[in-house]
């Protein structure tokens, strides 16, 4: 008989009651890094990276590790030259390793691929030489819009072979936001897929692909399921990899600093922001931290449980792993689907040893109980991670105890589109874990807490995280817009007469005594849903934008497992009707202008805002309220019984 699924005291009662945790010796013993070499980068540094650039295997060894004399336009490895698909491909093959399997894939209905290094040279050389067929070019920019599915890292690779940075958009993003970063990107060229299944129902993809590209982009689209049959100025990714089977294209040599990829992401400003990131820095920064933090061995087999289509998925599932030798696991589907035992009979069934996944999924675990990966044997596992927000410390406990079996070092990794790759988190064979905090910045990373003049506050106090020395994986512009990179990263906290560089990234943070961090969340008007960042401009853009509205305010508000939700707050013009039909056509361009994820929870619809006396909105409160926190002082508000109606309204 099935044994009664556990209640939530008795799950409580079982979660690990202390505040610090010893990485367990079992990890110890067989860490990539053992002994603490931060002093050593600090004594050394900017040599110290050198560190990472060993992880590769350069063409051309660089002259000089970093070239600060226009600065914040840094550059590393100046001089040095590499491929980054060579890196991430043919030095596997050539050591001998082509039969080791690169990537495994599983899609959501089950079926499995599996590339080994040499299959998945052959099908990226065929590829790269059937983007050039089509007209690509080095140096152009090639979208990428597909759901999880291994043509996507292979066209990635093939781009890489070639020299023509990648713009990969995430498949959950709409129409318009294609076009919009095509049209940034100057891009010309599409790589995309007819459909795909999610929780089990076909999404016709090409459908929303059609509506995006520009008209003259030349269009590579994969059949799914089946052949796919190409239209006019389209070609079937199929039918060129067949016709340039067995080609071998030469990975061409790249700068260094020259442009591996682009990749959109919001800010608190205009439209989102093309994060350029360079072959030489990006890649050794993507490697090294796989190796020092992730604990990554080409023998490993290892799932990150991100999509592709956000930064995570190209530093750990594609460029990071693949440039160590590991096996990358991809999965296309829904974490439940078609049960919620789905994860964990993955991770069992191809012996998963190092998983990395995102708050919200550990809480939604939660919620979906112990039986699920209790049912399994998860004894491969030997470190888990997370990334994307802060991780409460019941959720970190909870993860600790019934996915690792307490058995694993957690490693929480604070970082973000623009770094390329993990700056503050424990090194899992050498650092204490305390649950909540992400931990000190990692080697060579000088991350501090400041207040507003720019000072280090106190220990425990509350101020915001800069970033005092750059680093190889950091962006180098915003594609086509340097005023925007130094207005955006660098103006707050440098001191440009002194030639002083402080990076900004808009968290909020403090720091304890011994130096560990834990981050607070966004500073600016970004929310965090589910790991995806939103700019709460464009959500506002996109809410007036119908007609009938004449105001909007979006904030995000506290959510049980998407961390933070959309708060639509909005004024309609005179005459128009507040009725639930109205609600849905705001939703409705909201998903049509962003994409579903961004999905506002609640739109509220109000007279008026909260204003200062001098007019400006306070967002803070309308956080406060969506959270169902208690109101701070409202006293400097011109019209204080607005907060009033707006609560009743929440209240459900
Ligand atoms: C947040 C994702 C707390 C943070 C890699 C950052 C985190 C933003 C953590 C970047 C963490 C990421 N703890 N907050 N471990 N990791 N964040 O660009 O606010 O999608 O600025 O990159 O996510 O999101 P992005």
């Amino acid at each position: 008989m099935a044994e009664e699924p556990e209640t939530e005291p008795e799950i409580e009662a079982r979660l690990p009651e202390q505040d610090s945790f010893e990485p367990p010796e079992s990890f110890v013993e067989q860490a990539n890094v053992t002994d603490d070499p931060r002093d050593e980068f600090d004594e050394n540094w900017p040599q110290c990276w050198e560190n990472a650039a060993d992880k590769l295997d350069w063409f051309d060894g660089y002259d000089e590790v970093l070239d600060d004399s226009d600065a914040p336009f840094y550059e590393w490895f100046v001089g040095g030259k590499l491929n980054a698909c060579y890196e991430c491909v043919d030095r596997h093959v050539e050591d001998g390793r082509g039969d080791a399997t690169a990537l495994s894939w599983e899609g959501e209905e089950g079926e499995t691929r599996e590339y080994t290094y040499e299959e998945l040279l052959d099908e990226v050389q065929a590829f790269a030489a059937g983007l050039r067929d089509v007209g690509v070019e080095e140096d152009d920019v090639v979208t990428m819009y597909m759901p999880m599915v291994p043509e996507l890292p292979i066209a990635m690779l093939a781009c890489a072979r070639i020299g023509a940075p990648h713009n990969v958009v995430f498949a959950g993003f709409s129409a318009d936001a294609l076009r919009t970063r095509m049209e940034n990107a100057s891009s010309d060229f599409l790589v995309t897929c007819d459909s795909y299944y999610r929780r089990g129902e076909k999404l016709d993809h090409k459908k929303k692909a059609d509506r995006g590209a520009p008209d003259e982009a030349t269009k590579i689209v994969v059949g799914r399921f089946e052949r796919y049959v190409p239209t006019d100025g389209e070609y079937a990714y199929r039918e060129l990899v067949t016709r340039h089977e067995g080609a071998s294209v030469e990975p061409v040599e790249r700068d260094a600093e020259d442009m591996l990829f682009l990749m959109y992401t919001s800010g608190t400003t205009g439209t989102p922001k093309g994060v350029k990131h360079t072959t030489g820095g990006y890649l050794s920064y993507a490697a090294w931290t796989s190796h020092a933090v992730l604990d990554l061995k080409p023998e490993d087999t290892y799932w990150c449980a991100a999509d592709i289509g956000w930064i995570t998925g190209h530093s750990y599932i594609v460029y990071g792993p693949l440039s160590l030798g590991t096996t990358s696991l991809m999965y296309e589907g829904a974490p439940d689907y078609p049960t919620k035992n789905r994860l964990w009979e993955m991770v069992e069934g191809y012996g998963v040893d190092v998983f990395y996944t995102a708050p919200t999924a550990v809480r939604a675990f939660m919620k979906w109980g112990t039986e699920h990966p209790e049912s399994h044997d998860l004894s491969s596992l030997r470190l888990l991670g997370t990334v994307g927000e802060p991780i409460n410390p019941r959720a970190w406990k909870w993860y600790y105890r019934y996915i690792g079996g307490e058995d694993c070092p957690i490693v929480d990794t604070w970082w973000q589109t623009e770094t390329g790759g993990m700056m503050v988190t424990t090194l899992p064979g050498v650092d204490e874990m305390k649950p909540g905090s992400a931990g000190p910045p990692l080697p060579g990373i000088d991350a501090r807490v400041v207040d507003e003049s720019g000072d280090e506050v106190d220990a425990g106090d509350a101020g915001y995280l800069t970033v005092h020395k750059p680093w190889p994986g950091m962006l180098r512009t915003v594609y086509g817009d340097d005023e925007r990179y130094l207005s955006e990263y660098w103006e707050t906290y440098s001191d440009e007469d002194a030639d002083e560089w402080v990076y900004f990234p808009e968290d909020g943070a403090k720091i304890d005594d011994d130096g560990y961090i834990t981050v607070l969340g966004r500073v600016d008007d970004v929310v965090n849903v589910s790991g995806h960042r939103l700019g709460t401009m464009e959500l506002e853009s996109s809410i007036v934008g119908v007609e009938g509205v004449a105001e909007a305010a979006v904030v995000g508000g506290e959510h049980d497992v998407k961390g933070e939700a959309v708060y639509a707050y909005v004024i309609v013009e005179e005459g128009q009707d507040t009725d639930d039909t109205f609600r849905e056509e705001i939703v409705d361009a909201v998903e049509d202008d962003i994409g579903p994820f961004a999905r506002p929870e609640e739109v509220v619809f109000t007279d008026a805002l909260p204003k200062t006396r001098s007019g400006k909105i306070m967002r803070r409160l309308l956080e406060d309220i969506a959270s169902g926190d208690e109101l701070g002082d409202t006293s400097t508000l011109r019209n204080p019984d607005v907060v009033k109606d707006i609560e009743r309204k929440l209240e459900k």
